[in-house]
C-alpha cells in the first residue's frame, strides 16, 4: 500500500513511518519542517516540503498519486502556546486540517487517520479513566482546533465517502526501540525528555509542578503511551476503517504520576535526578487517564511497551546518544 504522512518529519509522525515501512508499505511525507526535522525522515522516503496552509500545494501531492491513505499528524500542538496565541492555533490548525481534508475528499482518498487528543476532554465534571462516551468539551484552543477537524471529518465521510480515524490520545513518550527515531521538540516541554535532560545535566532542575494533588504520591498522573505503540493502533486503524469511520481513545491505561517518572529515569540511567517542587500550574488536572476499552476490543491493539521504564529507557537511550537531537546527526 502506499500511504502519505502529514507531520511526518515530527515526534509522533517519525515513528509511523518506519512502522508503514516495516510492514512493507511505500510512504511519503508531507512537511513544512516548522517543527519536524529532516534527519527524522528515513533515506529513501520522498519528501514533500509543502504547507498545509497552501491549499494549492496540497492539492498538488494528493492529487498526484493514488494514496491508500492519509495519516494526518501536522499541527500545532502546545496547549500553553494555544492560550496565549489562540486565534493563531485555531487558524493554523483548522485551515491546515480542512485544507488537506477537502483534498482528500475531491482527490479520490478513501482512508484518513487523524491525531486527536485527550485534550478534547477538558471539562470539569470528566472522570477517570476518561472513557470514550465521556462529554468533549476542550479546555484549550488546541483542543477545540482537534475537535473542529473531527467535525470536518464528519462531514466529509458523510457526504464524500471519506473514512477516517479520530484517535485521542495523550501523552506519547519513549522512542523507537531500535534507535532509529527520538522525540526532539523545541522547545521542549515533555516531562520525561525534560527529566532525562535533567539527570543528564543539559538543563537545570526539573520544577515539579504540584505536590499536593490528591493522588497516591501528590503529584500528577498522566497516561503516557509508548510512541511505538501509538504507530501500531494508527496501522491497525487503517484496517478498521475500510467501510466505517472510527473515532478511539488511545491510551495506555496505566497512569504514572510525575515522581514515579522522576524515579523510573533515576532508576534507567542510574543518575540522579535533580528537582525541586513548585507551585501547581493553572488548569492542570490530578489525573488524566484514558480508556482505550473500544480500540483494544475492535482492533485488537494492546500497548506492548507499557510499563513506565520500558518508555523511560528507550527514550533515555536515544537523547543519550543524540545529545543534539536531530541536530547531532
Ligand atoms: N506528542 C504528543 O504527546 C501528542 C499527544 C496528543 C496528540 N498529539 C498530536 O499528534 C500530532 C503529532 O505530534 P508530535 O508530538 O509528533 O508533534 P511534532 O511537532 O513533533 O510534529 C508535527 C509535524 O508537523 C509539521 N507541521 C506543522 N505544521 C505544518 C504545516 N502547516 N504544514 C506541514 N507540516 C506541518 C511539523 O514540521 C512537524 O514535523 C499532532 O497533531 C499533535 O497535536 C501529540
Amino acid at each position: 500500500m502506499r500511504y502519505l504522512v502529514t507531520g511526518g518529519a515530527g515526534f509522533v509522525g517519525s515513528h509511523v513511518v518506519l512502522a508503514l515501512l516495516d510492514a512493507g508499505h511505500e510512504v511519503a511525507v508531507l512537511d513544512n519542517f516548522s517543527t519536524g526535522h529532516r534527519g527524522a525522515v528515513p533515506a529513501g522516503v520522498a519528501i514533500h516540503d509543502v504547507d498545509l496552509m497552501d491549499y494549492q500545494a496540497t492539492v498538488d501531492v494528493v492529487a498526484a498519486q493514488p494514496w491508500d491513505g492519509v495519516l494526518h499528524f501536522a499541527a500545532l500542538s502546545l496547549v500553553g502556546a494555544s492560550m496565549a496565541d489562540p486565534f493563531h492555533y485555531l487558524r493554523q490548525n483548522y485551515l491546515t486540517g480542512i485544507n488537506l481534508v477537502q483534498a482528500c475528499a475531491l482527490h479520490g482518498v478513501k482512508k484518513l487517520v487523524f491525531s486527536s487528543t485527550a485534550a478534547l476532554f477538558g471539562g470539569p465534571e470528566r472522570a477517570d479513566p476518561i472513557a470514550e462516551t465521556a462529554l468533549v468539551q476542550p479546555g484549550s484552543p488546541y483542543g477545540e482546533s482537534k475537535f473542529m477537524i473531527e467535525r470536518v471529518l464528519h462531514w466529509a465521510d458523510s457526504l464524500y465517502g471519506l473514512r477516517s480515524a479520530c484517535l485521542r490520545y495523550f501523552n506519547a513518550a519513549g522512542a523507537d526501540p531500535l534507535g532509529r527515531a527520538g522525540e526532539d521538540h523545541g522547545p521542549e516541554t515533555h516531562l520525561i525528555p525534560l527529566t532525562i535532560d535533567a539527570a543528564l545535566g543539559r538543563r537545570p532542575a526539573l520544577k515539579l509542578f504540584g505536590t499536593d494533588y490528591p493522588t497516591r504520591d501528590g503529584s500528577c498522573i498522566r497516561d503516557y503511551i509508548h510512541v511505538t505503540d501509538l504507530a501500531d493502533a494508527h496501522i491497525r486503524a487503517l484496517d478498521q476503517i475500510a467501510t466505517r469511520s472510527v473515532v478511539y481513545n488511545l491510551g495506555n491505561g496505566h497512569g504514572y504520576s510525575n515522581l514515579e517518572v522522576i524515579r523510573s529515569v533515576a532508576r534507567v540511567s542510574g543518575l540522579q535526578v535533580p528537582w525541586e517542587p513548585a507551585a501547581r500550574r493553572l488548569g492542570d488536572p490530578a489525573v488524566l487517564v484514558a480508556d482505550s476499552t473500544t480500540l483494544r476490543r475492535e482492533t485488537g491493539w494492546q500497548p506492548r511497551l507499557g510499563e513506565l521504564d520500558q518508555i523511560v529507557e528507550t527514550a533515555f537511550r536515544w537523547r543519550e546518544k543524540n545529545p543534539r537531537g536531530y541536530g547531532s546527526n
